[in-house]
């Protein structure tokens, strides 16, 4: 792979039209914990356990917009885009076809799992797992919270935004992002390593949310950072930064503290299934005439670092032979 090059490319017309980060999913041996943590942490719901004992957390209407399945090693395993239906999901299909994207269609019963109408899989450079998904199901008036808050940013919004770590930001992570995926760049801040490679976070938006994704470049590291999940009301979010302060076995990673790039306010900590989570609240919602600035320092103030290191999911790649 060739490093990133700094040209300006106009994104081609020919991107998958995604409205959202519909849903994620995890792998982990300590799945079920979610069915206390999800609950008594944040306030998310609950949806019927799967058959293999996948668990099932709801932000909304939806069926759910996380799933947490059994599995041998702590790790993402989708992330699942939203389009708005039948017909874009057909011509999604064709447009990876075009960029030269191998995807596979999910059987009748993965799209049951997922509760979707269809899904398309595929892995991008860094080969993480991606899908692309129409007709999830929900049911009208049918989300409460699991205590007393106010409930999730969702709905059209989706999930709120998902950071993954590559060892190096590459042209190609790049045009899959911007042309395969047809995200727009939020804000970018890479730097070249002594080596020559370029490190450092991109964010990418697809929707009034300043991002949805992001890839941070860090050199021989690999692996899912942490998901955002945005809250409705900041009383929400420091009612659960009390819970996380008194409870030991939940490590907070970041003080709470307000970016200067999203306006959110939020604090990070370690799920008991290896990543991390930033719940925050007050997130900026983009207008179309939206106009890029360059923060003069990442923070307006708080976000410590307390815990030091990379989430567990994170981990060394081997290097090439
Ligand atoms: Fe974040």
């Amino acid at each position: 792979m060739s490093a990133v090059t700094t040209a300006i490319r106009v994104p081609r017309e020919l991107a998958v039209k995604i409205t959202s980060l519909g849903y994620l999913g995890f792998r982990s041996p300590l799945h079920k914990e979610w069915e206390s943590f999800g609950p008594e942490v944040f306030g998310l719901g609950l949806a019927e356990p799967g058959s293999d004992g996948t668990v099932y957390l709801r932000m909304d209407d939806r069926h759910h917009r996380v799933a947490v399945h059994p599995g041998d090693q702590d790790e993402l395993a989708y992330l699942g885009w939203e389009l708005t239906g039948k017909a874009a999901f057909v011509e999604a299909c064709a447009e990876l076809e075009g960029h030269g994207v191998d995807f596979r269609l999910g059987s009748p019963q993965e799209c049951q799992e997922r509760k979707v109408a269809a899904f398309a899989q595929f892995v991008d450079p860094a080969d993480f797992t991606h899908e692309i998904f129409y007709g999830q199901v929900f049911t009208a008036g049918s989300f409460q919270t699991a205590k007393p808050s106010a409930g999730f940013v969702a709905d059209h919004h989706g999930v709120g935004h998902c950071v993954v770590v590559v060892p190096e930001f590459t042209d190609e992570l790049e045009h899959f992002a911007t042309e395969v995926l047809g995200f727009q760049l939020f804000a970018g801040y890479l730097a070249p390593t002594p080596d020559g490679k370029l490190a450092g976070p991109q964010f990418y938006r697809c929707n009034p949310r300043t991002h949805c994704f992001a890839y941070i470049a860090i050199p021989g590291m690999r692996g899912m950072q942490h998901w955002c999940l945005e809250a409705n009301s900041l009383d929400d979010v420091g009612k659960a930064y009390d819970i996380v302060q008194s409870r030991e076995d939940i490590p907070i990673t970041m003080s709470l503290g307000r970016h200067m790039m999203d306006s959110l306010v939020s604090f990070y900590l370690r799920t008991p299934t290896g990543f991390d989570m930033e719940f925050g609240a007050g997130g900026d919602a983009l207008s179309d005439d939206y106009v890029q600035l360059s923060p003069s320092s990442p923070e307006v103030w708080g976000h410590k670092f307390v815990t030091q290191g990379w989430a567990p999911t994170v981990r060394p790649v081997a290097p090439p032979t």
